[in-house]
């Protein structure tokens, strides 16, 4: 059977700098309690890009390191929450911005945080029932756009950025081992952001303020506990153990959520893979942007064998794990 090799990455993140000081002059906060609590030292914000450009300059890095042309491309998904409108989707302006093929397959997946791994997951069963022989698998989110900039519980949180992997069916043990998502809608309150869209004069419910609303307690603790399981899921069904494990990168919302699921796995801190002082929690764009710093660090070789995991609104989680 086929599988889908990951064979190029690709990130961008917009320029304009937000540090935790930026943030001391917007609301009342500190950069010492934003570093403690989360981790998080800066993040960019969007001023020019959309969501699909962030998107595209990060799909054209990846085919540049795959050494693939647009017009092989067969399948465009993008994880994103924060698409440039309610439709086309953003994989559509993406296919536009590339020049992929007219004809290739384009959509968008909800899934939050989530996305990109929810995305690597339906690519990876395209690409192994054999209708797809390249895909590109996009994770892109603009969080500036719905945080209420008011609000320091969640502003100081989040930042903007799109990374993105070229997946090709490849026969061989390179590739995807084991892929899995998850939601439990229960949940939904934990972490919503309601329409952007105006009401219509029929609705009986308006909806309020379309800011990003978060539990943050409650969502650390289902983090813990999803990120977790996520893990030693994809583990079991692989027979993978901690020390076969070169790599894990973790969906980057909270230092503390990850050095709790590293705890559970007992995984030394060097195979652990963080960058969210830099970007702070980039939502579906998370996991692909770190996973193409480390790659452009030098830390992920042939055969290593890279794990994923992800948790986020919905709330949705997802893992899976990656022969390089
Ligand atoms: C948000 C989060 C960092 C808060 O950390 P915490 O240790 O749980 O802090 P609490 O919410 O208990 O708040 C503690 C105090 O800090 C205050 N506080 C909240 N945000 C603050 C900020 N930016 N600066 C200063 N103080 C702040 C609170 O008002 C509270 O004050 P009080 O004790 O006087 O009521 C943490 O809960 C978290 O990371 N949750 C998960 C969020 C997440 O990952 N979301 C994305 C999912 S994909």
């Amino acid at each position: 059977m086929m599988k889908a090799r990951l064979i190029g990455t690709g990130s961008f993140v917009p320029k304009k700098i937000l540090t935790n000081y930026d943030l001391e002059k917007m609301v009342e906060t500190s950069d010492s309690w934003i570093s403690t609590r989360t981790g998080i030292r800066q993040r960019r914000v969007a001023v020019e890009d959309s969501t699909s450009e962030m998107a595209a300059k990060a799909a054209k890095a990846a085919l540049k390191a795959a050494g693939v042309s647009p017009k092989e491309i067969d399948l465009i998904i993008v994880g994103t929450v924060t698409p440039d409108m309610t439709f086309p989707s953003s994989a559509c302006f993406v296919q536009s911005h590339l020049g992929v093929k007219s004809g290739a397959a384009a959509f968008d997946v909800s899934a939050a945080c989530s996305g990109f791994l929810y995305a690597l997951d339906i690519a990876n069963k395209y690409i192994k029932s054999g209708s797809v022989q390249k895909a590109l698998v996009i994770g892109a989110d603009r969080f500036s756009r719905l945080v209420d900039w008011k609000d320091r519980s969640t502003c100081v949180l989040f930042g903007d950025g799109a990374g993105a992997v070229v997946l090709s069916a490849e026969k061989g043990n390179r590739g995807v081992l084991s892929s899995r998502i998850h939601s439990d809608g229960r949940h939904w309150e934990m972490l919503y952001a309601d329409s952007p869209c105006p009401p219509s004069p029929f609705e009986k419910k308006g909806s309020g303020n379309h800011y990003l609303k978060m539990n943050g307690n409650e969502t650390f603790k289902l983090a813990v506990r999803t990120m977790g399981s996520a893990i030693k899921e994809v583990m079991e069904e692989t027979g993978l153990k901690p020390e076969d494990i070169s790599l894990l990168i973790p969906h980057q919302a909270n230092l503390r959520i990850i050095n709790a699921a590293r705890d559970r796995l007992k995984l030394a801190e060097e195979k652990v893979f963080t960058n969210l002082d830099k970007y702070g929690n980039t939502s579906a764009g998370s996991i692909p942007i770190a996973l193409d710093e480390a790659v452009r660090e030098g830390k992920v070789k042939d055969n290593d064998i890279i794990l994923f995991v992800s948790f986020g609104g919905g709330l949705t989680w997802a893992s899976a794990a990656v022969r390089w």
